[in-house]
């Protein structure tokens, strides 16, 4: 089944589109997963505007969100149809949509946003859509997020493999052993890319300010004493959190001035490797994804601090449409009934998962939707409707 997905991460630096073929082999208990290609949309930038402007520290109304919802939806819509024209057909799309809250209050997670109109990516592409993929995990008590932790278990996990996303957030997962384990270790790129965006640019390109700066060590110990980076895994946090405002706020709160020039490039730079690094334990290999691996300072640091990188590129997977890849499998999970987590502990598949959910889900909501199993679809099209007596 070839199955396209669209992404959007906390970055909003782009549309990531992914086709994939999925396909159970010989033995069913094997999926295949053959990468067609990927590429990326470019936001309009306006709209890039109206995303950043609008999630916290900001505060916006519903009629501004719902101008969003629509706007993403046919944004998304569009880059599903350049994805089908050059990437090739699909049968199934998957959209992520664009995460604009994420509600966690004293570890967890009260919901999950991710906006994007489905219907608009459907009367786009014409195919049949799965989209909110994080909200049935959430409703059986887990995070929601990361959702790569089966995807990462069934592909990596033949042996110990901390398997790491560096996006805005960045994620683990830690697999090949008894128990899995994900969450957020914390900042990927985002404070990096809120300080760059100070000086106009999108990004510490290359890590090129950080290798010109000087780590200011009385700032790094006071943003490492944030008490979300004690908190055991699961734990998932976002741009509300981790927003533009939150070096200066964190440092004022603890008396420390903000570095300055390069030196807060360096200091942020080393803020996201310790923390990463604090969260990998136990495993034999790091496997790399997402837009931090493109930093050459910060993947240098978190392999004198965790020993050799690999990036999925090398084992298969571009590092750069991981995460699209992943929401690829999640639809063609979802779409034949097949829950969408790693179990928290490998002897027991069918229990907790390592979100933090009590059970098992499938992930997604269908657009439009598909007959209820136990209904038969009509082909007679409804011409009246009587009220009858009960
Ligand atoms: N050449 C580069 N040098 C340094 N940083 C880069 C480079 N290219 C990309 N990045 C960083 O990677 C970020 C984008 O990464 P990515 O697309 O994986 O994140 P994302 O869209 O936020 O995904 P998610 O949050 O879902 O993981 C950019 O915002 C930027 O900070
Ligand atoms: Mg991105």
């Amino acid at each position: 089944m070839r199955v396209l997905a669209l992404s959007s991460g906390t970055s909003v630096d782009g549309i990531d589109v992914a086709l994939a073929d999925l396909n159970f082999a010989a033995d069913p208990s094997t999926l295949e997963l053959k990468p067609l290609g990927h590429l990326e949309v470019p936001w309009d930038a306006q709209l890039r505007e109206q995303i950043l402007a609008s999630l916290p520290p900001a505060e916006v109304g519903v009629r501004q969100w719902c101008a969003l919802d629509t706007r993403i939806g046919q944004a998304f819509g569009e880059a599903g149809r350049i994805g089908l024209a050059e990437l090739g057909s699909a049968e199934l799309v998957v959209s992520h949509g664009q995460t604009l809250f994420h509600h966690v209050a004293q570890g967890r997670v009260l919901g999950t946003l991710q906006v994007g109109q489905p219907a608009w990516i459907h009367a786009a592409t014409g195919l049949p859509v799965i989209s909110d993929l994080r909200s049935s995990d959430v409703a059986a008590g887990g995070h929601g997020a990361p959702l790569v932790s089966l995807l990462d278990q069934l592909w990596l996990g033949e042996q110990p493999t901390a398997v790491l996303n560096i996006g805005g957030i960045a994620n683990l997962t830690l697999v090949g052993g008894e128990e899995i384990s994900t969450g957020d270790t914390g900042p990927g790129n985002c404070l990096l890319d809120a300080a760059a965006a100070e000086l106009g640019q999108k990004c510490d390109a290359g890590g090129a300010l950080a290798a010109d700066g000087q780590v200011d060590s009385p700032a790094l110990e006071a943003l490492l004493a944030d008490p979300y980076y004690a908190r055991d895994f699961p734990r998932t946090t976002g741009r509300e959190y981790f927003h533009r405002d939150y070096v200066a706020q964190r440092l004022a709160e603890a008396g420390v001035a903000v570095p300055t020039g390069n030196d807060l490039f360096a200091t942020l730079t080393e803020l996201t490797a310790r923390t990463i690094a604090d969260a990998v334990t136990g495993a034999q290999r790091l496997v790399l994804s997402g837009g931090g691996a493109r930093n050459p300072v910060l993947v240098d640091r978190l392999a004198e601090l965790t020993g050799e990188v690999t990036t999925s590129s090398e084992l298969g997977l571009a590092a750069d449409a991981k995460e699209a890849y992943l929401f690829a499998l999640l639809g063609f999970l979802a779409v034949h009934g097949l829950p969408g987590t790693a179990p928290a502990q490998l002897s027991d598949p069918h229990g907790p998962r390592a979100t933090g959910a009590q059970r098992p889900v499938v992930l997604g909501s269908l657009t439009p939707p598909a007959p209820a199993p136990s209904v038969e679809q009509s082909s007679v099209p409804v011409e009246r409707l009587q009220v009858v007596d009960p």
